[in-house]
């Protein structure tokens, strides 16, 4: 893609009025350019597959072909083309479905023309983020893109996300416990750290028992002078070695993170990530159970994501959306780990029939009463105080699980780069 190239819209609405006032709002943005404009899901989807827009305006409703299957198509077909949805107050249901299909924003009707131009740069801005992610490892000059390799730095640590599509999973638990059992694991000579990657209701801080006196929100606000003196000041350490980026201490200052929708908070996040794994090993990042633009850049970022679930009807379901998703966005089958957690609990379905729905377990973790009392008096993690007991040593098991995978992903990327990644490159590109 090239720096001065426009950004290519198409709009898809049946009602005729809506497509012409999104376009006129549109003409004010002289970096964006509407290619088309189709009427119905079907001609969307025959419009992005000719056109190779790089952002669709996507009705939800719409007669026949409706806006969530046209979205789960184009996804499929053009996964360049980033997916606005566009829809009416109150659709929060099939806000989250549209979400799942692969939509990677969504605006409530009618929306004004700031947000609409906001909206479309951003979510520009993550497709070209999603490209250029794709072409370093391709060693020369790619046809079309006109994007350098950024420099890679000099320790690489590994990202693992903790993420759940259902909240109170014990997403949380697992990631705190995760960093806390792999630094025992380690020793000191290698480095873990946890980000709190929920940022706007981060448990992090809770569940350890820290005090926050710095948080994410100061690293984003210098994030160009990110050095390790910078990072040690704000990150908060635990007493089994491990440190912490904790979530800003308000809901409303997370804004400082994620910005105003202007693409900046994905630049910040991306270089506050790059800033830790040139400084740790290892680096854990719990997530909230939203698929919003920072959730998916920590997925988009990780090495491995560890995919929690309970044994009950509703999160193997997400979990199977959530699955689904992943392959559409071309995540390779090994970057993504199941944790089945109260996996004693009885539910009336066996983990084996889970697994056989999903994929097999890397680790079960029982449901353990003494667990939350230790967490919520003393901030002492499970990992640490129960070693001797089951859950303990679940934990013990997933620290060897998710080293066995890590080092296998390292010993991979260390080879000559596979000829999949240039297939993988075109699809994204489209050629
Ligand atoms: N295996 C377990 N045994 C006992 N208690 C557990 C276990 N797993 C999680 N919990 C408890 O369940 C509660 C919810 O867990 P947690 O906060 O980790 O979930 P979450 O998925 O991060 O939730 P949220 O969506 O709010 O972020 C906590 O009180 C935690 O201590
Ligand atoms: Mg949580």
């Amino acid at each position: 893609m090239d720096q001065t190239e426009k950004i290519r819209v198409l709009i898809v609405d049946d009602i005729a009025e809506t497509r012409e006032n999104l376009r006129k709002l549109l003409s004010f943005a002289r970096d964006i350019e509407v290619v088309g404009m189709a009427a119905s899901g079907e001609e969307g989807v025959k419009m992005a597959r000719e056109l190779h827009p790089h952002v669709v305006i996507m009705d939800i409703n719409l007669p026949g072909m409706d806006g969530i299957t046209a979205t789960e198509q184009i996804v499929r077909e053009v996964p360049t083309a980033q997916i606005v949805i566009l829809s009416v107050q109150g659709e929060t249901g099939y806000m989250r479905r549209a979400m799942a299909a692969g939509a990677r924003d969504f605006l409530v009707k009618p929306p004004s023309g700031d947000e609409l131009i906001s909206t479309i740069r951003r979510v520009y801005e993550i497709g070209r983020a999603q490209v250029a992610r794709i072409a370093p490892t391709i060693p020369a000059a790619v046809p079309g893109t006109g994007r350098l390799p950024p420099p890679v730095p000099a320790r690489r640590g590994q990202v693992v996300t903790v993420f759940s599509p259902k909240g109170g999973v014990g997403c949380t638990t697992v990631a705190v416990n995760l960093a806390v059992a792999l630094q025992a694991r380690l020793g000191s000579g290698q480095k873990v750290v946890i980000v709190d990657g929920s940022l706007q209701f981060g448990d992090v801080g809770v569940m350890l028992n820290l005090q926050p006196s710095r948080s994410i929100a100061d690293l984003a606000v210098r994030v160009d002078e990110l050095d390790s003196d910078l990072l040690t000041s704000v990150l908060t350490p635990h007493p089994s070695g491990i440190k912490a980026l904790l979530a800003p201490p308000h809901p409303e200052a997370a804004d400082s993170v994620i910005g105003d929708g202007s693409g900046d908070g994905h630049r910040r996040l991306q270089r506050i990530l790059e800033g830790l794994r040139a400084e740790f090993d290892y680096i854990i990042v719990d997530t909230c159970s939203i698929l919003n633009e920072w959730t998916l850049l920590f997925l988009d970022e990780a090495d491995l994501i560890l995919l929690v679930i309970t044994p009950l009807i509703p999160d193997i379901k997400d979990a199977r959306l959530f699955l689904d998703l992943a392959d559409r966005l071309g995540y390779p089958k090994d970057k993504l780990a199941l944790v089945i957690n109260h996996s004693d609990r009885r539910t009336g379905l066996r983990l084996e029939q889970i697994e056989r729905a999903l994929m097999p377990a890397i680790v079960h973790i029982p449901y353990d009463e003494r667990a939350g009392i230790n967490e919520a008096n003393r901030g002492i993690p499970i990992a640490t105080e129960e070693a001797g007991r089951p859950i303990g040593q679940a934990f013990v098991h997933l620290v060897a699980g998710v080293l066995e995978r890590l080092s296998q992903k390292k010993s991979e990327a260390e080879e000559a780069p596979p000829p999949e990644v240039t297939q993988r490159l075109g699809r994204f590109l489209g050629i």
